[in-house]
């Protein structure tokens, strides 16, 4: 059983950036993170009453969803992160706890959805956790990050993540973040992994939907 995703995780988010979180992902993504997490959201139903942000760190996505007539979970690993959403945003239950391994009762939630979780998890034992979570109908939506097909894109991509490898130099707290972050999106297989582990799960209409010119993807299914 191999937990070196979230070994990975456990190295990149800490007390350290908990803080500052926020305004990198918004800067360093040219504020698309807001454009990806409006795409997340526009999965949710009227008829989803229950839903789990898993790996949901200070809440970002949380704040995307109308949570009046809800009923909001959160989990992520990082302990100080969940400090921050908990501050945010107003849950049924925020848990600190492994999203391959979560405290919630089977059938739980009409809705999870996820933000750069995928690239960290273990996608199999993922899948086989959201499948028991999730209700009869219910949804799943994972967003994260992807390296572009596009021969321009690739060249650009480079050259910016080359920038970010340098600011994680003098920004201590993201250094093991920007130095590592564009080999792990080069090398993983999340899309195809998460395709093929929902499928043979018995999921259906499984979607992926590619953004900003292939720098980022949303894959979304349905438990029948
Ligand atoms: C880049 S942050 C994203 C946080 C939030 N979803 C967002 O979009 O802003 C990645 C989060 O995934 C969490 N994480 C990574 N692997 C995890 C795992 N196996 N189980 C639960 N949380 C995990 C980390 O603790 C971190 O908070």
């Amino acid at each position: 059983m191999s937990f070196e995703g979230s070994f990975i995780a456990r190295k990149f988010f800490s007390s350290l950036n908990a803080s500052s979180y926020d305004l990198v992902v918004k800067y360093t993504t040219f504020g698309k993170d807001s454009t990806w997490k409006k795409h997340i959201v526009k999965h949710i139903k009227e008829y989803h009453k229950c839903i789990l942000d898993l790996a949901c760190g200070t809440g970002i996505c949380s704040t995307f969803i109308k949570s009046e007539k809800l009923d909001l979970y959160g989990a992520d690993l990082t302990f100080e992160y969940i400090l921050k959403a908990k501050k945010r945003m107003k849950y049924s239950l925020l848990t600190n706890s492994i999203a391959e391994f979560l405290p919630f009762k089977s059938n739980m939630f009409d809705l999870v959805i996820s933000s750069y979780l995928a690239k960290y998890a273990n996608i199999k034992l993922l899948v086989e956790e959201i499948w028991r979570i999730t209700k009869k109908n219910g949804s799943v939506v994972f967003h994260d990050f992807t390296f572009p097909n596009n021969i321009f894109m690739k060249f650009f991509w480079h050259k910016y993540f080359r920038i970010l490898n340098f600011i994680g130099k003098i920004a201590k707290p993201w250094e093991s973040v920007l130095s590592n972050l564009d080999n792990l999106i080069k090398e993983t297989k999340w899309t195809t992994m998460l395709l093929n582990a929902l499928g043979n799960k018995g999921f259906k209409s499984i979607v992926i939907e590619s953004h900003t010119f292939g720098t980022s993807a949303i894959v979304s299914a349905i438990k029948p």
